[in-house]
């Protein structure tokens, strides 16, 4: 049984994918917590699927490292496996990022290592981008510059704007991170020493309900790939 940490600030569509791909894939994986820095719509969601459920606040702790320390405690105290970054809106230290190495993932919405940080669809159209996308990476210490898991990948249209760009994008991320996820949960996928091995790609595609495939093949790229297949 894969346990997953989720960790939100906002809106958590992304949490609750991953919950209901949980549940429609029959992975054998839970989420045993979720986790935000703020009073935010993912946790009412977290709560209203009976997920234990958390606001560990900043503003309740003198220091960063007070505050990173009570979110390892209620992570470590989950029994989570895996942390999942899911819209997770603040800067985590060296030391917290150290502490999950190999096992914390994000997903983040562009095609890293193109625009890491905000804003990633207005300065993507701002660039006269032709793709965009979204990526699944470990966590390091350096913001979204960890090694790529997974990447989803879409064209630009001449009449998108930020927001169409941005919507097009969540429903990529909303099969891409379930992808990883169950993956990872079938064996598909390994993060042994910070580096993402696909075992077997073909077989975790395969794995998917006919809804997800279509959205993702053609948009999927596994930069790891060629680490594990034979
Ligand atoms: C997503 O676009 C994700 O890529 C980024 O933050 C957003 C979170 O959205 N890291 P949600 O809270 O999962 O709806």
């Amino acid at each position: 049984m894969l346990k997953l940490a989720v960790l939100v600030s906002g809106r958590g569509s992304n949490m609750l994918r991953l919950a209901t791909a949980i549940d429609e894939l029959q992975l054998a994986a839970r989420i045993t917590t979720v986790i935000a820095n703020v009073d935010c719509d993912g946790i009412t969601h977290a709560k209203a699927r009976g997920i234990d459920s958390y606001v560990i606040r900043r503003r309740d702790h003198d220091s960063r490292a007070a505050h990173e320390a009570a979110l390892a405690a209620c992570i470590d105290q989950s029994g989570a496996d895996i942390v999942c970054l899911a819209g997770y809106m603040a800067i985590l230290g060296a030391d917290f990022v150290n502490r999950y190495q190999g096992r914390m993932i994000n997903i983040h919405p562009s095609l890293l290592p193109a625009y890491k940080g905000l804003d990633t669809h207005q300065r993507a159209i701002d660039d006269g981008a032709a793709t965009h996308g979204a990526t699944v990476h470990l966590v390091t210490p350096e913001l979204d510059a960890g090694p790529t898991i997974a990447q989803a990948r879409l064209e630009i249209e001449p009449a998108d704007d930020a927001t169409s760009l941005a919507g097009r994008v969540l429903q990529l991320e909303h099969q891409l991170y379930p992808f990883v996820v169950a993956s990872l949960a079938n064996g598909h996928l390994t993060l042994q020493d910070n580096t993402p091995r696909w075992a077997d790609p073909n077989s975790a595609m395969a794995a998917m309900p006919d809804h997800m495939r279509q959205i993702l093949e053609p948009a999927l790229i596994l930069a790891a790939a060629d680490a594990g297949a034979s």
